[in-house]
């Protein structure tokens, strides 16, 4: 039997955002996954099967062609790179911004900073445009507390309520990027499942203009 067509959704809030719009296209996981520990599930589509992971893994496991078809934010693919996947859909969820912050007041002057950020790439490059030289410290989250500990001046980081930042004395500078998750293809599966694939990009097409 053919292999079935493997969504690889990004697991926690891009997911909880992602499967209504996979329900209206169709698509419906057999248990709930919010319970189960597994990895992989099927679907109500016997063509269809999803596996659920971290985000950075997503465009991993697309571009390897061990998933034909990924959900995954836009930060993910600005700091890790796009190159072997098609993006052709703007699914709309999970909006947020990429953004530079900082203490409340903070006045910089000096000839350098330090930045904390697990978007090591996109900070780099962002302060060097703007010919800042900039110490970019990596961490793996919680970045608001970096400025509080004296570890980084500033932080890139994703806002969404702000919450985070003002809960922390700190507040947004300058936006670096408007981020949404985005549906990504597998270049060479886009050519041999492409009615599948085609099938499932138009179903959330859809819903994402009824949503
Ligand atoms: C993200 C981000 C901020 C927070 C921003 O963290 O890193 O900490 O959300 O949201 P807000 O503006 O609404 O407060 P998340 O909770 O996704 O956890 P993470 O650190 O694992 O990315």
């Amino acid at each position: 039997m053919k292999q079935p067509l493997t969504l690889a959704l990004t697991k926690g809030r891009i997911l909880k955002e992602t499967l209504p719009l996979l329900a209206q296209a169709g698509i419906e996981p057999l248990e709930d996954v919010h319970v189960s520990r597994k990895l992989i599930f099927e679907t109500n589509n016997p063509a269809i099967r999803m596996i659920i992971i971290r985000g950075t893994d997503v465009p991993t496991y697309v571009r390897h062609g061990a998933a034909d078809i990924g959900v995954v934010g836009k930060d993910i693919l600005l700091e890790h790179g796009a190159e072997g996947l098609y993006e052709p859909l703007d699914l709309g969820i999970a909006r947020c911004r990429l953004m530079t912050a900082g203490p409340v007041g903070w006045i910089g002057g000096g000839a350098r900073i330090r930045v904390a950020s697990k978007y090591e790439n996109i900070t780099r490059q962002y302060f060097a445009e703007r010919g800042v030289h900039a110490d970019v410290i990596k961490l793996y989250g919680a970045m608001e507390l970096a400025p509080l500990m004296d570890l980084a001046d500033l932080i890139v980081d994703i806002v969404d309520t702000g919450n985070t930042l003002r809960a922390n004395g700190m507040e947004p500078l300058e936006e670096i990027a408007s981020i949404s998750s985005r549906l990504i293809v597998n270049k060479a599966a886009m050519r041999s499942q492409f009615s599948a694939i085609e099938d499932v990009i138009n179903g959330l097409s859809a819903a994402v203009r009824s949503s």
